[in-house]
């Protein structure tokens, strides 16, 4: 039996996969580097790790955010939800694609579970998440890779209500 007409549940669309950066269309490029411009504004003076993120939402506008953490710690806004929260209190609200951008040398930087659940709430069907390193001042070489996966494979079986979709 097919789980997926089953349960109802969503079957991920897109196979993840690592590109390279120079390889990747120039919306999607467009897309890492409006991430990029937002890592450099990240609030973090307590943890000193700047993400930046960037969604281009369905009518082509990009609508870009970096992590804003504040000192009691638990009101920290992630890159993700930040860039989510100015474009749906525009009045934005479906996404075609977002870029995720944070340097770790020896890992990616896939967005946390909250987030996830969050982007998930504005992707009604499955979107393409590119997700790469940078460090700060650093021009992006093309040879960079960048890892491209989608919110279906990054919250399998999400959580989905009642509302519309
Ligand atoms: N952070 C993000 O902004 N996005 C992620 O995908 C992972 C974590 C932020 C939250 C906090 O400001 C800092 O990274 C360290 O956890």
């Amino acid at each position: 039996m097919d789980i997926y007409q089953v349960t109802g549940l969503r079957k991920p669309e897109i196979v993840e996969r690592i590109e390279k950066y120079n390889d990747l269309d120039e919306p999607t490029k467009e897309l890492i580097q409006a991430a990029i411009a937002a890592k450099g504004r990240a609030y973090v003076q307590y943890s000193n790790f700047p993400v930046g993120a960037a969604f281009r939402a369905k009518d082509n506008r990009i609508f870009s955010g970096c992590n804003i953490e504040s000192a009691s710690f638990t009101p920290t806004t992630c890159a993700e939800r930040t860039a989510l929260c100015k474009a749906v209190s525009e009045g934005y609200t479906e996404f075609v694609a977002g870029a995720v951008v944070a340097y770790q040398e020896n890992a990616f930087t896939t967005p946390c579970g909250v987030c996830r659940q969050f982007i998930m709430e504005f992707a009604p069907n499955d979107i393409p998440l590119f997700i790469t390193k940078s460090q700060p001042n650093v021009e992006k070489s093309n040879d960079d890779f960048v890892l491209a996966t989608s919110i279906y494979n990054l919250l399998p079986h999400g959580f989905r209500t009642y509302k519309k979709n």
